[in-house]
């Protein structure tokens, strides 16, 4: 379903406390968005939010930011937050290119690549958000030790995905092609689009890597 764009977006979300628009634009730097030094867990392409509302909730201890670069999206995802929800996530209007902007380096324990757009034409493949720039952005701005994990219905961009990351490098800690027909799914949280592929039949995709060095 295509979302309509509806005039006064943007202003919504300057207004909702639990959003941040384009941080990058001011300098302004995330790890001091909330007065604790909880971890920092960073989805990319948040969507609605779903997942990152239902992560928060299920861990208190984590300091949750969701990037959604569609104003549309960020905007409905901003108009579900709910009275009684967590105070530990900010839904973060911008786009994931400008991580390095935004956050100390080595500060993030992990990333979530959740469904992200496959960008099927290899002309495209740089705007993919597994793609080496991406990872360079991501080495710096992860902790030592810390964790991109990726979920997609999309075979395509997984494999692509399972490639790049080899290729530089990173250590991989899980990797199966049928999520919920594995050992895996029992603490899943399931996306937006998870949903909806799961209910199709679709085999859901997963990784979790590493930062090596
Ligand atoms: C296919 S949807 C998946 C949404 C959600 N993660 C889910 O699984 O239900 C991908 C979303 O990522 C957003 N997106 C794509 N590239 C992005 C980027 N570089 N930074 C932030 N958001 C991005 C898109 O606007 C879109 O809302």
């Amino acid at each position: 379903m295509r979302l309509r764009y509806v005039p006064g977006q943007y202003q919504y979300l300057q207004e909702c406390d639990r959003a941040i628009t384009e941080p990058e634009k001011t300098g302004y730097k995330l790890n001091g968005a909330f007065k604790n030094d909880n971890p920092i867990h960073v989805e990319l392409g948040c969507g609605k939010g779903k997942f990152l509302r239902e992560m928060a909730i299920r861990n208190p201890e984590i300091n949750y930011f969701g990037f959604e670069k569609s104003v549309k999206v960020a905007y409905r995802c901003a108009k579900s937050v709910f009275e009684n929800d967590p105070s530990n996530y900010f839904i973060v209007y911008s786009n994931g290119d400008i991580l390095k902007d935004v956050f100390e380096l080595n500060s993030i324990e992990r990333i979530y690549l959740n469904f992200s757009d496959p960008w099927p034409k290899p002309s495209h493949y740089k705007r993919r958000l597994t793609h080496k720039s991406f990872l360079d952005v991501y080495r710096s701005v992860l902790a030592c030790n810390g964790e991109i994990h990726m979920k997609t219905d999309n075979n395509d961009l997984f494999e692509y995905s399972v490639e790049q990351l080899r290729e530089d490098n990173w250590e991989f800690l899980m990797l199966t092609r049928d999520l919920h027909n594995s050992s895996y799914a029992e603490n899943n949280v399931m996306t937006e689009y998870e949903e909806r592929f799961v209910s199709e039949g679709k085999k859901i995709n997963k990784l979790i890597v590493r930062r090596n060095g």
